[in-house]
C-alpha cells in the first residue's frame, strides 16, 4: 500500500492527512467523508505548469474539471495558474461562480445544448471544441445572433487505442466523439469552421482517453495530430495555432500501477511536437493539455465507518461500510480497484482477506474485493485511497443515500468545501400534484 501526498501515520496508529487526525476528522464531520489533501491539489498543478508552461513557454495546462468540479477546486485551480476545462452548463456555471477567468475555460462536450452553446457565447469563453457538424451550424449562427466571432478548436478522433479499460477510450474510430480523421471528417470540418462568418479557426482538440500509462500513446497521438495538421495547410491554407493533446496520464490506484513522471510526459509531448512541426514546417502549436485524474485522484481519501460483516467460512468474508456505489460508483462501472487502510489502526499487521461492500441493495455494490487488513470490528474507521477523481463527480441519491460531506484539508486545518446532504435535500425538489391529493381523497370519499 502507497501513502499519498501528506498521509502519515501518528503516534496513535491513526491515518492523518493535511496534519488531520482521521478519527477525529470522522468525529467532527461523520462518514462517509470525503477528504481532499490541498497540498497535493497544489503540488501536482505546480508540477504540471512547472513542466510544461515554465519550461516551454508557449504550453497550457487545463485542469479537467469533470474530474472533481467543486467552486473551492476552481479557486485553487486558478490561483495555480491553470485553465479550466468543462463539459456542461452546470461545470461552466460552477466556474464562473468561482470567478475563473472566463478567457481560460475551454467548452468541450459531444451534445452541448443550444441554451449551453449561448451560456458560452454569453461567458465569453476562451475557446468552444467543436464537436460535430451540428454543432458547427449551430454555434455559428448563435455566435451571429449575438453579434460575435467565437474562437474554436475542432475536436478529432484521431483513431489512436491508448491501453486503458475499453469503457473510458475516446481516440478510437469507433467513438462518439469528434470528427474522424481517417474518414476526411476532421478536414472538412475545419475547411466549414474557416469559412464560417463567426467562427475563428485556433486549432485542434483530441482525447485518447485514460489512465494511460504509456507515454508512447501521446507520441503516436501527436504525431497524427500534426499530419493532420499539414494535411490542413496544404489543403485549406489554414493554420493549427493551438494543439489540444487532451488528458489521460494514468496514476497510481494498486500495486502494479506505473505512472509516469509528468516531467517526462512534458518532455515527450513538447519534444514530439516540435520536432514535427520543424518537419513538415509548420509552426510550432501552442501545445495544450487537461489533466484531471492525476491532479485530483491522489488528493482524494474517502473515510467510512466499519458496520457490518458476514463471514461464509471457505468462500468469503463481506465486511460493510456506511457508503458504497453511490459515492464511488467506479468499481461497479470499471472495475476499478482501490487500496485501502484502517485509518484507526494504520500501524497494525493485516490478519485477514476481506471484500468491503457497500450499503446498497445489490450484490454489485462492492468496493475492494480481497483486500489484507487487520481483524476488523464494526465502529473501525476504513480510509479508502485515491479516490479524488470521479467519485465526488460521479456520486449519486442511489438508495435516498444523502452525498457525503467534503472537506479540504491542510496543516492541521479541516475546512467543508462542500455540506454533507441532509434528508430535506433528497426531498427538496420532489414533488406531489395536486391531482394525486386529490383523487386519493375521491377514493377515499366513495370508498
Ligand atoms: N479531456 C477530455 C476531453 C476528457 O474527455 C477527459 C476525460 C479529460 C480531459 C481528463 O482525463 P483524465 O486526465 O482525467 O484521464 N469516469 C471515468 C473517466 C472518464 C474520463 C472522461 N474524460 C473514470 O472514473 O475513470
Amino acid at each position: 500500500m502507497k501513502l499519498h501526498g501528506t498521509m502519515e501515520i501518528n503516534a496513535a496508529g491513526h491515518l492523518v492527512i493535511g496534519g488531520c487526525d482521521t478519527v477525529d476528522l470522522a468525529q467532527e464531520f461523520g462518514t462517509p467523508l470525503y477528504i481532499m489533501d490541498e497540498e497535493l491539489i497544489r503540488l501536482t498543478c505546480r508540477e504540471y505548469y512547472r513542466s510544461f508552461t515554465g519550461k516551454y513557454g508557449n504550453s497550457e495546462v487545463i485542469y479537467a474539471s469533470k474530474t472533481f468540479s467543486t467552486l473551492a477546486m476552481c479557486h485553487m485551480v486558478k490561483e495555480e495558474g491553470l485553465g479550466l476545462d468543462v463539459v456542461s452548463g452546470g461545470e461552466l456555471y460552477t466556474a464562473l461562480e468561482a470567478k475563473f477567468p472566463p478567457q481560460h475555460i475551454y467548452f468541450h462536450g459531444n451534445n452541448k445544448t443550444p441554451a449551453e452553446l449561448e451560456f458560452a457565447i454569453e461567458a465569453k469563453v476562451g475557446r468552444i471544441v467543436v464537436d460535430n457538424y451540428r454543432e458547427l451550424e449551430l454555434l455559428n449562427a448563435l455566435a451571429a445572433e449575438h453579434g460575435r466571432v467565437v474562437d474554436v478548436l475542432v475536436r478529432v478522433a484521431p483513431g489512436v487505442e491508448a491501453h486503458t479499460h475499453e469503457y473510458i477510450q475516446t481516440g478510437q474510430i469507433d467513438s462518439k466523439f469528434g470528427f474522424t480523421v481517417s474518414t476526411g471528417d476532421a478536414l472538412k470540418a475545419v475547411q466549414m469552421v474557416t469559412e464560417a462568418a463567426n467562427l475563428e479557426f485556433q486549432g485542434l482538440h483530441c482525447h485518447i482517453g485514460s489512465q494511460i500509462f504509456e507515454l508512447d500513446s501521446y507520441r503516436h497521438t501527436a504525431r497524427v495530430m500534426m499530419e493532420l495538421g499539414a494535411e490542413i495547410r496544404e489543403k485549406t491554407g489554414a493554420v493549427v495555432r493551438e494543439l489540444n493533446l487532451g488528458g489521460g496520464f494514468g496514476i497510481y490506484y494498486v500495486a502494479g500501477d506505473t505512472p509516469a513522471k509528468i516531467s517526462d510526459y512534458a518532455d515527450l509531448v513538447m519534444g514530439t511536437v516540435s520536432d514535427l512541426a520543424a518537419s513538415y514546417s509548420l509552426p510550432m502549436p501552442k501545445v495544450i493539455v487537461e489533466p484531471g485524474r492525476s491532479i485530483a485522484g491522489p488528493a482524494g481519501t474517502t473515510l467510512y465507518t466499519i458496520g457490518s460483516s458476514k463471514d461464509i467460512p471457505g468462500v468469503r468474508k463481506y465486511v460493510a461500510v456506511d457508503g458504497g456505489m453511490a459515492d464511488n460508483p467506479r468499481p461497479a462501472l470499471y472495475q476499478s480497484r482501490y487500496e485501502a487502510v484502517l485509518a484507526n489502526r494504520a500501524s497494525e499487521a493485516p490478519e485477514e482477506v476481506v471484500s468491503i461492500t457497500g450499503k446498497c441493495c445489490e450484490s454489485g455494490d462492492m468496493l475492494i474485493w480481497d483486500i489484507d487488513l487487520p481483524r476488523v470490528n464494526s465502529g473501525d474507521l476504513l480510509a479508502v485511497l485515491c479516490t479524488g477523481a470521479y467519485n465526488y463527480s460521479m456520486s449519486s441519491n442511489y438508495n435516498r443515500l444523502p452525498r457525503p460531506a467534503v472537506v479540504l484539508v491542510k496543516d492541521g486545518e479541516a475546512d467543508v468545501i462542500v455540506e454533507r446532504e441532509t434528508y430535506d435535500d433528497l426531498v427538496r425538489n420532489d414533488l406531489i400534484p395536486e391531482r394525486l391529493l386529490r383523487s386519493r381523497s375521491l377514493r377515499v370519499a366513495g370508498r
